[in-house]
């Protein structure tokens, strides 16, 4: 349908509605007596507070005690910076709270981060039936916006390790991270399918293959999710339902960014065929919530696809937990915000996010329902789905062992993290096995962007939402720090940014970390991924001072190459490692092999994009690297 159209058609709406929320609301007040429900309160033996009771009957029994706005409270997710008034919580009975990316408690540190969310729990438990919040978090590579907590590769990085146990285990030392801070929700796994690296995204999905998302997607489910192993269950958001990464690049596109919440071009079979089964994957693993795109399918909305929210995911797939919608979703662009609401609702959205104004969400809920427009079983069943996770999830039992703060940046959690890095590293060329380097090495230069550059390595959905640049928050290691600490005590590292060293004898070695600056969503959509002139010139220097040079990609993405690969002695791509650098060491070094293989293939320029998840370009040349390519090399100390 045209826009136009569409807009007309919506303001006709919008003026019958109004006359008839007039005269409905005038009716509904003289009769209003009659619809007050009766308020019951449970006995202290009520089968909801019964942990050896069935999750279904716990749900009903809670349901019947449940008034019309404890219900809509369920079904609202308010991002804690546009909370008015604690107070809220229990005024409105939210369901949920979420940190958009990057926003903190005043206090910023794991215990700032736990008092935090203890605080609105309290709120929350002091209501008449003390239902528990869910509290959200993007803990999409690790609990990674607490200053101190483990950062893991993004998931280009897991893709690229192919390894089923490694990426479960992540997940679940994710959820423990996440637990001790309070936090008990996180919207991860990704389980977009990037076929264009002009996206923005596209580090944040493990694959192209809908084979290899699928199976990592359910690992990472289980593993935020393991609770049959020691309690930690921290409710898996499978994201973003659905067909995101099939947008191409759109420079007519009427927004900011020319691929991000664009539109899904893919027809009916390929939505089936390739990026369906990720969700059906995850929802046979165990997830209970699944966040909607905000992509456009054909002429409408993800939010407002009824066919593929509810005839699909919830009849179809049999998914029995609730979709939340993602950030401003539901209203953005609309004139209408009532309408908008209403439709996103009946569309099959249970849960929405509200970066903004929740008293009017639950206002227009409320009009909606008693106008007609919003059945009670509509009501009913998004509330009993949200409270079916949160029983399943076991919020409200009595915890068994809290996961301690302690936890958070744990040793063993770096170790596991550093695991991670090593085995995500992809190995594209090394002329005269100059790979892997004796840590014997007499002298080594190591220069770029990213060498000596936390911020850089860590990506961005770090500390903040786009990221930071430097050498900061304590605790890490950079790439640089990784190589000085495992070189022989008579090797000579030398560090510089540009790769500038004063005369004399060339080094045996010159390491160039370059790569991309952080970037998040539509932010990073870049119609000529490459590396900078600063970065391409520090290579340059280190060819003229060092006798062979490795190139280290560090990037969210394949980066166009094609004419600067020749010169390289060795190149690897170790996509965005996270806060343990010292996993590149010890590839570089021989003490574990290169294993990792190209999780999507690697463009050798911009006219094949987008790629099929087929592996066809679009203007059918070959690619640089195909899909799943990684020398191997062996470990030799
Ligand atoms: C992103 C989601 C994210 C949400 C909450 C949105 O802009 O698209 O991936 O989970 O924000 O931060
Ligand atoms: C929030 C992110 C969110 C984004 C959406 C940012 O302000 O911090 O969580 O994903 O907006 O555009």
């Amino acid at each position: 349908m045209e826009v136009n159209a569409y807009k007309t058609r919506n303001t006709i709406l919008l003026g019958l509605f109004l006359l008839a929320a007039l005269l409905s609301s005038a009716f509904l007040y003289m009769q209003s007596e009659h619809n007050e429900t009766a308020v019951t309160t449970p006995a202290a033996d009520t089968i909801y507070l019964d942990e050896t009771q069935p999750i279904d009957a716990r749900v009903a029994d809670l349901l019947s005690y449940m008034t019309l706005e404890e219900k809509i409270g369920q079904m609202t997710l308010v991002e804690k910076n546009s909370l008015k008034h604690p107070n809220d919580i229990a005024a409105y009975h939210l369901g949920g709270l979420l940190s958009g990316a990057g926003a903190k408690p005043e206090v910023n540190t794991p215990a700032g981060w736990k008092e935090m969310i203890d605080g609105y729990q309290t709120e929350a438990s002091a209501t008449r039936l003390g239902i528990p919040l869910l509290y959200g978090a993007d803990a999409i590579h690790g609990h990674a916006h607490v200053p101190g907590a483990t950062v893991f590769p993004h998931a280009i990085g897991l893709g690229a390790t192919g390894n089923l146990e490694l990426v479960q285990a992540v997940a679940q030392a994710t959820a423990r991270e996440m637990l001790a801070t309070g936090v008990n929700w996180s919207y991860s796994p990704n389980l977009d399918i990037p076929q264009d690296i002009r996206w923005g995204r596209v580090y944040e999905a493990f694959s192209d293959d809908s084979e290899l998302v699928s199976k990592l997607g359910a690992a990472y489910v289980k593993g935020l999710q393991s609770e049959a192993d020691d309690g930690v269950f921290v409710l898996a958001t499978p994201k973003h339902y659905l067909g995101l990464g099939s947008m191409g690049w759109n420079s007519s596109q009427n927004k900011n960014f020319k691929i991000d919440q664009g539109v899904t071009p893919a027809n009916d079979m390929s939505l089936r065929r390739v990026y369906l089964p990720p969700f059906k994957a995850a929802i046979e693993a165990g997830a209970l919530s699944i966040m909607v795109g905000l992509n456009t399918w054909g002429d409408e909305r993800m939010v407002l696809q009824k066919e593929l929210l509810t005839d699909v995911l919830k009849s179809e797939l049999g998914f029995k937990g609730f979709l939340v919608s993602d950030w401003y979703g539901v209203h953005e662009g609309r004139v209408n915000t009532f309408w908008a609401t209403v439709q996103a609702i009946n569309a099959g959205v249970d849960m929405v996010m509200l970066p903004f104004d929740y008293e009017q969400f639950t206002k227009h809920v409320k009009w909606a329902n008693q106008l007609g427009l919003i059945s009670d079983e509509r009501i009913n069943d998004a509330a009993s789905r949200i409270l079916y996770a949160k029983f399943e999830q076991g919020l409200f039992d009595e915890e068994k062992d809290a996961v301690q703060l302690s936890e958070v940046g744990s040793a063993a959690n770096r170790a596991l993290a550093r695991t991670a890095v090593a085995e995500s590293l992809v190995l594209l060329k090394n002329e005269d096995t100059v790979l892997p380097l004796s840590p014997q090495t007499a002298h080594i230069r190591v220069a770029g962007s990213a060498a000596d550059n936390i911020g850089r390595q860590m990506g961005a959905w770090s500390i903040e939402w786009q990221g930071i640049d430097g050498n900061w928050p304590a605790g890490a290691t950079s790439i640089l720090k990784g190589i000085e600490d495992r070189v022989s005590p008579a090797t000579l590292v030398e560090y510089n940014l540009q790769g500038e060293f004063a005369g004399g004898k060339k080094a045996d070695v010159g390491i160039a970390v370059v790569g991309e600056k952080p970037y998040a969503e539509g932010w990073g959509d870049t119609e000529y991924p490459v590396l900078s002139d600063e970065d391409l010139q520090t290579i340059k220097n280190l060819q003229v001072n060092s006798e062979k040079v490795v190139v280290i990609i560090v990037s969210g993405r394949p980066l166009l190459i094609t004419n600067e690969v020749e010169s390289f002695d060795a190149l690897l791509a170790a996509w965005l490692p996270g806060s343990e650098g010292a996993g590149v060491a010890d590839v570089l070094f021989g003490d574990k092999s290169f294993t990792g293989t190209l999780p999507l293939p690697w463009p050798s320029h911009a006219e094949q994009l987008p790629i099929t998840t087929a592996g066809d370009t679009s203007d059918g040349t070959a690619v640089l690297f195909p899909r799943y390519f990684g020398l191997k090399n062996k470990q030799i100390n």
